[in-house]
């Protein structure tokens, strides 16, 4: 057998005994969890006692080897054992310690300012315009967002093949019922069973079934306006939305009307803002032409009128329905509509 190790060096089992008689003392002087830890990493870690004497393992005779492994092992678990009843008493401890002390009130405010909530640019322009219409004299009326048929299409004069009713543009549901396509549904909603006068706007959620883009969603906020009066003219409605304009995109904004169609007015119109972005001249957003589509609108179809059992011999009247959506970008200069869904903070904390 080679004499290479130093005589003074300690026996294994010598070490390891060594070892097993301090650790219990060791593990109960530690008064918390780190200090615990500490003990634990000093005997089992890689600079640890017992790794050393793991070493001296390396120069015993292979026959004693396999005692002195089984040796080390149950040293091993012991200080294991002896380590996790120490963690346990320690926490146990502090548990008890924590109960015996002042209760937390858990209702009291934080010291940390909240962060305060604030409106979605949606909301902003919705109650923007619904103040300039209230200022003239308009009332503010609600509708359902699940609507009958009837409310939504046919009251409304759209012929049964009209391409909107089709399946792959409307979201039905069932028993003729399907999601607004648009605010329309509450002139009818409001003309039932009841006489004119009327005057208001009815902001609300509609939904179509459109693939979403940089400037389309499926779900969408509108804005309809609806008068009937005696001798209710087109220049009333174009009076209205002129000083609408202005209203909302400041003085000298104009406004541009072009025939269009819709089959619950006659006649019909689209009505254009001058580019509120380049003041008329021309520029990307209005693609050149110095103006940007805002609404439809026109005078009531007296065909509308009589489903709703009012007389358009004697009553006359205007409606008109906005896009939220569409004014909020072109007031904040938004290039992408999903935006506004997505909800990130970064983008909407800038509507604070
Ligand atoms: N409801 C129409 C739309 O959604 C807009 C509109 C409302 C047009 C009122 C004329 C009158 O496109």
């Amino acid at each position: 057998m080679s004499d290479a190790r130093p005589s003074e060096a300690p026996s294994l089992p010598a070490a390891l005994e060594a070892i097993g008689e301090t650790f219990p003392a060791r593990f109960r002087a530690a008064s918390s969890e780190a200090l615990l830890r500490e003990e634990k990493a000093k005997l089992l870690g890689k600079k640890g006692d017992l790794t050393a004497a793991l070493k001296i393992m390396g120069s015993l005779p292979p026959a004693d080897r396999k005692a002195a492994g089984e040796l080390v092992n149950g040293l091993k678990a012991a200080i294991e054992k002896a380590f996790d009843e120490r963690l346990g008493a320690i926490e146990a401890e502090a548990l008890a310690k924590e109960l015996a002390g002042p209760a937390y009130d858990l209702t009291l405010p934080s010291r940390a300012p909240a962060p305060r909530g604030h409106k979605h640019p949606i909301g902003i322009v919705r109650d923007e315009i619904v103040d300039i219409f209230r200022s003239l004299g308009f009332a503010v009326h609600d509708g359902p967002e699940v609507e009958l048929e009837e409310y939504n299409f046919t009251k409304l004069g759209f012929p049964p093949d009209h391409p909107a009713t089709d399946m792959q543009d409307s979201f039905w549901t069932t028993g003729g019922h399907l999601l607004r396509t648009h605010t329309s549904n509450v002139q009818i909603r409001a003309m039932l069973g009841k006489q004119p006068p009327f005057a208001f706007v009815a902001p609300g959620t509609v939904y179509r079934r459109d693939d979403e883009d940089a400037t389309h969603l499926p779900q969408f906020n509108q804005l309809e306006g609806f008068l009937v009066d005696k001798r209710v003219s087109f220049a009333h409605l174009r009076g209205v939305l002129a000083e609408f304009a202005e209203r909302l995109y400041g003085p000298g904004t104009t406004i541009r009307l072009r025939p269009s169609y819709f089959p619950f007015v006659e006649p019909g119109a689209e009505v254009d803002v001058r580019c509120v972005f380049c003041k008329g001249k021309g520029c990307p957003t209005c693609k050149g032409t110095g103006f940007i589509e805002i609404l439809g609108c026109g005078l009531i179809h007296p065909v509308v009128f009589e489903h709703c059992g009012i007389d358009p011999q004697e009553w006359t009247g205007f409606a008109f329905g906005m896009g939220l959506e569409r004014i909020a970008l072109l007031r904040y200069g938004i290039e992408d509509i999903r935006l506004l869904v997505e909800n990130d903070p970064r983008f909407l904390s800038q509507f604070r």
